[in-house]
């Protein structure tokens, strides 16, 4: 039975998972999503040149398609596209002239240090949204993971400021059993830095538990946390509106959250820059501070 039609939607649906390989058990959990909700289920693996500020960023990237092609097989993926870079940029190495900024966007967190980033990503998934699209009235539904919360938001803002007809769906964060989020980099990290990772999750999960208690935020301590750890070098960790990227106000830090945030973080893990976010629930009846417990 089509899972479109299981799930109430008269016609059928494409899923969409654009990667850029080196796949994990991040990306499986997207596979599997658009797998079950979907009747075609896209991957495509392509590492995007015009998201990496950084030359030797690019050439370390892991490249892993044939091990790709089995991950996507056994998650049932129906199509992989892996083209090379002339054929999504026929123009390389000169950048195509006409691309998508990400705006302010695209400027702060990630954006702040790895300048073009964000454009490139809209840029890529501008490209894939076109090639993806079934006629209608069939519909594409693509898929982003929350280990990514920038690009996520950004890549929302694109579908409804542009007008693409599709629908942006989002996929939890998956972890290691430590608490270390997936990434394609973390094959990168020796086991010292490794174990050094872990402390991005428990900073977080230090305002994530703030968060769900009803408790003022300690952003400070959470930021010394990481700072105090010899292998990390930290770049930020901000509180931020999950839609707009908007820092939270230190009015509204300074009293359990009113509405639901987000905590980004980013530090650099010897050699590697590593990202991590948790959402952080506001205060509501069904997640009273404690004094308003019964
Ligand atoms: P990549 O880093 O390969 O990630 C592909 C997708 O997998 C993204 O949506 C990302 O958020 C998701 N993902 C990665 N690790 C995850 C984890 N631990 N848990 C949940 N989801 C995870 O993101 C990109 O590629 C590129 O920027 C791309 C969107 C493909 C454009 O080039």
């Amino acid at each position: 039975m089509h899972s479109a039609v299981a799930s109430g939607v008269p016609f059928p649906t494409v899923g969409l998972v654009p990667t850029m390989g080196a796949l994990h058990g991040g990306h499986a959990r997207l596979v599997r999503q658009a797998r079950e909700e979907n009747d075609i289920v896209v991957a495509t693996v392509f590492v995007n040149p015009l998201q990496f500020a950084d030359p030797a960023d690019l050439e370390h990237y892991p490249r892993t398609l044939a091990s790709d092609r089995e991950l996507l097989g056994a998650e049932g993926c129906d199509l992989v596209f892996a083209p090379e870079v002339q054929e999504m940029y026929p123009g390389y190495p000169h950048a195509p002239v006409v691309t998508v900024s990400a705006g302010h966007m695209g400027e702060v967190l990630e954006g702040a240090s790895r300048p073009g980033h964000f454009d490139g990503v809209c840029t890529v998934v501008a490209k894939l949204w076109h090639a993806a699209m079934p006629p209608a009235p069939a519909q594409l539904r693509s898929y982003f993971g929350q280990k990514d919360a920038q690009q996520l938001a950004i890549l929302r803002r694109m579908q409804s400021d542009l007008d693409f007809d599709l629908e942006v769906r989002a996929v939890p964060l998956i972890r290691s059993p430590e608490g270390l989020a997936l990434s394609s980099r973390n094959t990168r990290l020796s086991p010292e830095s490794l174990e050094a990772a872990l402390v991005l999750s428990r900073a977080l999960r230090s305002l994530r538990e703030a968060a769900d208690a009803g408790r003022v935020l300690d952003v400070e301590v959470a930021r010394t946390m990481i700072r105090d750890e010899p292998l990390a070098h930290l770049d930020y960790l901000e509180v931020v509106d999950h839609a707009t990227l908007e820092p939270l106000s230190p009015e509204e830090l300074h009293r359990p959250l009113q509405r639901e945030a987000l905590a980004l973080v980013a530090a650099t893990i010897q050699p590697v820059r590593l990202i991590d976010n948790c959402i952080l629930p506001a205060v509501t009846p069904s997640n009273p501070p404690p004094d308003a417990r019964s």
